[in-house]
């Protein structure tokens, strides 16, 4: 399971990038609006494209096919890499079906149903946008739904990826990597966590202090 980070935070995408197993970037008007509600998003898009060097994810606005392909013709102008991130209704499946026809990659975002993913699978998507933490906000388990969501691909041999969103916690991570999800898509702090162990922690100080006692016992015996 690829890991991409959700986020549109400079300092955060830098340090993902750093970190040396993050292979994208998605975004979202919330996510941009979070960091600096007067943000450039062109600017902004460019910076984090620069950054990251992989998959990037920009979300249409527009509500109306006409709209989002315009934009999609936008965004493509900033950088022809671009995936088109377009919400999951009917006029977006329309939008995707001809974006699919061109070649562009399109994240089909918003989903909450195995239903809305066929359709989003067969309308072209390239990938298929998954939330979990907003399914579980609303007493519905994500973990099942994914598992549903993988297993129908399974079955049916689809070919779009299946990306686990709206991730909240190491857990979902875990989910969604057991399900087979071919992407999930966390928020920096959600791979931070992911990453801790206290055992870990202990570990390398304890390597660290016996070192040190190894390099003061040297020190002793060559003073002597
Ligand atoms: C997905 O691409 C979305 O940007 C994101 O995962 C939404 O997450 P949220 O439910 O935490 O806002």
């Amino acid at each position: 399971m690829e890991i991409y980070v959700d986020t549109a935070n400079i300092e955060h995408i830098k340090h993902s990038a750093e970190l040396g197993f993050i292979t994208g970037v998605t975004t979202n008007p919330s996510l941009l609006a979070k960091e600096d509600p007067s943000v450039d998003v062109k600017k902004r898009i460019l910076e984090i494209h620069e950054l990251i060097g992989g998959h990037l994810s920009v979300e249409v606005i527009s509500t109306k096919k006409d709209g989002m392909l315009r934009e999609a013709d936008e965004i493509l102008k900033w950088f022809p890499e671009a995936t088109i991130k377009i919400p999951i209704i009917p006029e977006g499946l329309g939008a995707c079906r001809e974006l699919a026809r061109q070649d562009v990659p399109v994240n089909v975002t918003l989903i909450f149903s195995p239903t809305q993913a066929i359709a989003a699978n067969n309308a072209g998507a390239a990938y298929v946008s998954v939330f979990m933490g907003r399914l579980d906000d609303v007493s519905t388990s994500s973990a099942e739904v994914i598992e549903d969501v993988c297993e129908i691909w399974d079955v049916q041999d689809f070919e779009s990826q299946i990306i686990a969103a709206s991730i909240r916690n190491p857990m979902h991570m875990l989910d969604a990597a057991r399900a087979g999800a071919d992407i999930a898509t966390v928020p920096y702090n959600v791979i931070m966590q992911s990453l801790k162990h206290p055992l870990t922690d202990s570990g390398l100080n304890q390597f660290l202090a016996d070192y040190d006692k190894m390099q003061a016992e040297k020190q002793k015996r060559m003073s002597m």
